[in-house]
Order: C-alpha cells, then structure tokens, then sequence
C-alpha cells in the first residue's frame, strides 16, 4: 500500500522529467489545509536556479502531472506552488485498505538495517539523574519504531559499571556500611557510602590514597574487592530491572564498561602501531588536527598513570558491536553534554575504517519548576522509582475523582497505565533538544496535548463499541461529511509520519501526529452521530471509530505508552 505523499512523489518527478527539469524537492503536508493536503515549491527551487518566472514552470509542470487517479486537477497558487487536494475515493480506498491491514498502512523499510541502540546505560552505585531517564525513554520508543520497520534491532544497556567511582565505594563498604540500610534500598546506600567517601577524600589526603588503593587492588583481582564490586553490580541491577519492568523496558544484552575491561589494553596497542594514537606528555592521545573543531580537543585514551577510561571504552564497544554483533548502525542516545566525546569516537572509528552509521541522539535537560535542573528539595537528583511512584498516586486520585465506581485493583492498574504514560509522554512529545519543564499538573490533565487525553480519547471510542452492541464495520466506509473526511486524511497519514521519526530520531512528530489525530476525532465525533446515526452510516462512521483506535493504540505503543480500556 503505498503513501500518498510518495505516490505523488513519483508523479511529481515524472513531471519534471517530461518537461525537461532535474529533480526538485518532494511534496510535503500542505502548510495551511486551504490549500489542499500536499504542496510542492519544485518551480520556486527551479526558477531561483535558472532565473525563470516561476509560476510559468509550474504551470509547465501541471500540464504534465497525471495525478487524476488520487487527486483533484492541481492548482498553482502564490509565486508558484503547485497544490494537490486529494480526491475522496481515493481517501475512501485508503481507509478501506487501511481497515484490513495489521500494520495500518505503514511499510517495512526497504533496505533493514542491524541496529544497536545503547540507550538508558544508568551507573551503578551513583545515582540515576534525569539524563538516564530521557535516555531511557528516547532509546526505548526509537527502538519500538526502529524495530516495527522491520529493522533488526539489539537494545543495548552500557551500564556504567567500571571506572574510578569503584575505588570510593569499596573503601566505603569497608568502613561505612549500614547492612540494615542496604536491605531496605540497596542504591540509596551505595550512594550514600559513595558520596560520604568522597567527601572525606577530599578532606583526607589518607582516605583518598586507601581508595585509591582499594581501586588498584580491584584491577588486580583482589576477591574480597572484585567480590564488593560484583555485588555492588547486582544490587544495582536488580533496583534497575524494577524500573524496567515498571516501565516496560527490554533490553536485549546489557554489556557495561566492566565487559569490555580485557579488551583495553589491545585497543590502545592497536592504535599505536597503526599511528593513529600517540604519546603526548606520558598519555595516549589521538590527536585531530585535520578536523577544525576537533584540532585543539586529543581524546586521551591512556592516562599518564596508565588507566584506561571512558574513551578507551567505547572505542573497545565499537568494535565489538560491529565485529561480534555484526551492526551496520549504532544509535547513542546520551544527552548533549557528551558532544564532544562522540565526536571524538566517531572520528577514531571512521579512521579506523569503520563504515556502519553512527548517531549520537542527543537531548537537552529535564528543569524544574525554577527553571534548573531537575532536583529534590535537598537538592539530589531525583530518584527515578520515586518519581514513577508519584505519577502512578497522582494518576489514582484523578481517576477516583473521575470514576468513582472503578473497583480498586482496576484502578490501581489503570493509575499505572496514565501515571507512566504522562510521564513518558511529557519527554518524548518534546522536541529532544529542548529542556522542558517537568510539570505534574500539566503532563497529567486531561486536556492539552499529554498522554492522558490521548488516552481517554482512546477510551471514548472503546466505550462506544461497548454501547454499540454487536456491529459489523462497513468494509468501505462512504466520507460525505467534511469532518469525516478530515479524519480519514489524517488516519492515512500515520503511514507517512512513523518512517519520519526516524530521519532526525524526533518521537514528538509522533507524539504531535497523535495529538491532532485526537483533535481530529472529537471534532468528527462532535459533528456526526454515531451510534444514533442510521445505516449504512452507522458502520461507516464506526469504521472510521475502529481505525482511529487502533491507530491511537499502535502509535502509542511505539512511545513505549498503552492504552486502558477505560478509565
Ligand atoms: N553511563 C554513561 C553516563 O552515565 C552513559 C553511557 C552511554 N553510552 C556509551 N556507550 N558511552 O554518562
């Protein structure tokens, strides 16, 4: 089943090449639906080239456009844009396609890829800042998509578990423990052990060399502390997979920066003998002097006193995940402090020989109500369990005021499915760059573009098959009322818009699709009865319900979101 915006695509380029004219551009949405759905500034881009009037190539390129079979005669408006207003058979036939088709019109990607995803990659034994939980969020709803187009795709959580915080922690356990403390919330206190030692080293010039000691032995393969480090490690990941499951995040490997510690030394060997890292001052740099932003910022991937370090790392993670995992693109989603190093990785990969896509999916800041980063009262990072737990008690208390009568174990399940959903709707319907504000009043009303009103929009439509009785959809649903045919239009485009989000990795085109989808609904649903409608209008307009449903359903569920039943 193919787009319409491609379908026009094609016999838009036919065009050109009839009428003698190198490509130029594709259809795009109308900008204002005045003008129809589709629009193409091909004679403007073609006339600025060749200095001609361009409504005169427009209409040089209209007498040669054959589009009668989906759209009306198309109109050239302003200084030359050609207009398509799609015809309401060939929307009628989309739908009735559309009706019939599991993916709902969306196509699998031509040329699939193997696709690793390193996305949430939380530190173990240091707390979980918002960074992880956009990261979390992004990766998990760019992999959804990612994977229902047909890619192959390995989810990849590179947990923090190696590196210099382990000397801190260990001594920590040694001297600060609280077993008791441990028990009851196993992060909190290796946060707790990890940050008092930290601050103790600072002040103690003692404490700083027996952590630093502890670290060595470590590395060593001391048992009691390669012991202490494991158990720190499972701890961790046992707190992590109660989020994810919460969450209902999967990952398919969790490969940490611990995995790939035998494999360091060999990568910086390999980088020397190549020439393509140096010594500079006791380290081992790679220098970029033919990259300008680069020119002044080496990446150390040996200390002076020998130590390998994040860099190292992930130069070691490239190579595994393409030689061993067999990727041809590795997505990173890492938030926007980490530019540099990525850069920085890529570069070395490129020069290493390596042609697989690389991404760094960056994104911006969660703030609080004061417009800096997100914290507690006391001033930490905000404990991810905590914030989920708050959004699923805030969630039942508007359902208890909005349906009283819902049993308590429905409403319990169902405060789960609108807390998380608000949540995680709140990130992924903002443009990632961007740092928004985290804001429990807005992300859970019910009104405003949150997952909420998506939500219930989904729950009006249930409800009305649950009055409708038993029905039969009408396999050709006729669109003679302008609301209905608005709707239809939209449902057609969600084929168009779910390849797009994977252009920029942009979620919110998604998240926005939805929302005007939504709005489109209940606009629709305000102008043309249902249920009370006569036949064959009933089935037609419940056909048009159907689909709107499930293309809410679907399109959530690639944000990672579901959807109650009723709430
Ligand atoms: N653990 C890192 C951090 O908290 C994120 C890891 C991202 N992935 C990577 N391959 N470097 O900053």
């Amino acid at each position: 089943m193919e787009i319409f915006q491609s379908q026009l695509n094609r016999k838009l380029s036919e065009a050109l090449a009839a009428a003698g004219f190198p490509p130029a551009g594709d259809v795009s949405p109308a900008t204002d639906p005045r003008f129809g759905d589709y629009q193409s500034n091909a004679a403007l881009v073609l006339g600025k080239k060749r200095g001609e009037n361009p409504r005169k190539i427009a209409d040089a390129i209209v007498s040669r456009l054959d589009v009668a079979e989906i759209c009306e005669q198309p109109n050239v408006a302003g200084a030359g844009f050609i207009n398509f207003t799609l015809k309401r058979e060939a929307v009628e036939k989309k739908i009735a396609e559309m009706l019939h088709d599991e993916r709902l019109g969306v196509a699998s990607a031509t040329s699939p890829r193997k696709i690793v995803v390193d996305f949430g990659s939380p530190n173990v034994a240091k707390p979980m800042h918002v960074g992880h939980i956009r990261s979390t969020f992004l990766g998990d709803a760019l992999a959804r998509i990612a994977e229902f187009l047909g890619h192959d795709v390995i989810r990849d959580n590179h947990i923090g578990d190696w590196g210099t915080q382990f000397g801190m922690v260990i001594w920590g356990w040694k001297n600060l423990l609280d077993l008791e403390s441990l028990k009851r919330d196993p992060i909190a206190e290796l946060v707790r052990i990890y940050k008092e030692t930290n601050e103790r080293a600072t002040k103690d010039e003692a404490v700083r060399e027996a952590a630093r000691a502890e670290l060595v032995k470590l590395q060593a393969g001391d048992p009691e502390n390669y012991s202490i480090w494991k158990q720190c490690v499972d701890l961790s990941m046992r707190e992590f997979s109660k989020a994810y499951e919460l969450l209902d995040i999967h990952y398919d490997i969790v490969r940490g920066e611990s995995f790939y510690n035998d494999r360091l030394p060999a990568v910086v060997e390999r980088l020397l003998k190549s020439g393509l890292a140096e010594m500079s001052e006791g380290a081992v740099c790679v220098f970029f002097r033919d990259i300008p932003e680069l020119v002044d910022k080496p990446c150390i991937i040996r200390k002076r006193d020998g130590g390998y370090n994040y860099a190292t790392t992930d130069v070691a993670t490239v190579d595994y995940r393409i030689n061993d995992l067999k990727a041809n693109a590795i997505w990173y989603v890492v938030g926007a402090p980490q530019i540099l190093h990525f850069k920085q990785i890529f570069a070395i990969a490129r020069r290493e020989g390596y042609t697989a896509d690389f991404h760094h999916i960056a994104f911006g800041s969660i703030l609080g109500a004061d417009r800096k980063l997100m914290k507690t009262r006391s001033g930490e990072n905000v404990p991810l369990h905590d914030l989920l737990e708050e959004g699923m008690t805030r969630a039942r208390a508007i359902i208890a005021e909005k349906n009283p009568e819902l049993a308590e174990s429905e409403r319990n399940e169902i405060a789960k499915v609108i807390g998380i959903g608000a949540i995680k709707y709140a990130d992924l319907s903002q443009y990632r760059m961007t740092d928004y504000i985290f804001s429990w009043d807005k992300m859970l009303s019910l009104h405003g573009n949150t997952a909420p009103y998506l939500q219930n929009a989904y729950v009006r439509i249930r409800s009305i098959f649950r009055k409708a009785g038993a029905v039969s959809l009408r396999e050709a649903p006729a669109l003679s009322e302008p609301a209905e045919l608005n709707l239809a239009k939209r449902l057609s485009q969600f084929a168009e818009i779910v390849p797009q989000v994977l252009n920029d990795f942009r979620p919110n085109i998604l998240a926005n699709y939805l929302f005007e989808l939504a709005n489109s609904f209940h606009t629709f649903y305000e102008a043309c009865p249902v249920l009370k409608a006569d036949e064959p209008v009933r089935s037609s307009r419940l056909a048009l319900c159907d689909l709107t449903g499930r293309v809410l359903q679907r399109g959530l569920k690639l944000l990672g979101i579901d959807v109650p039943e009723r709430m």
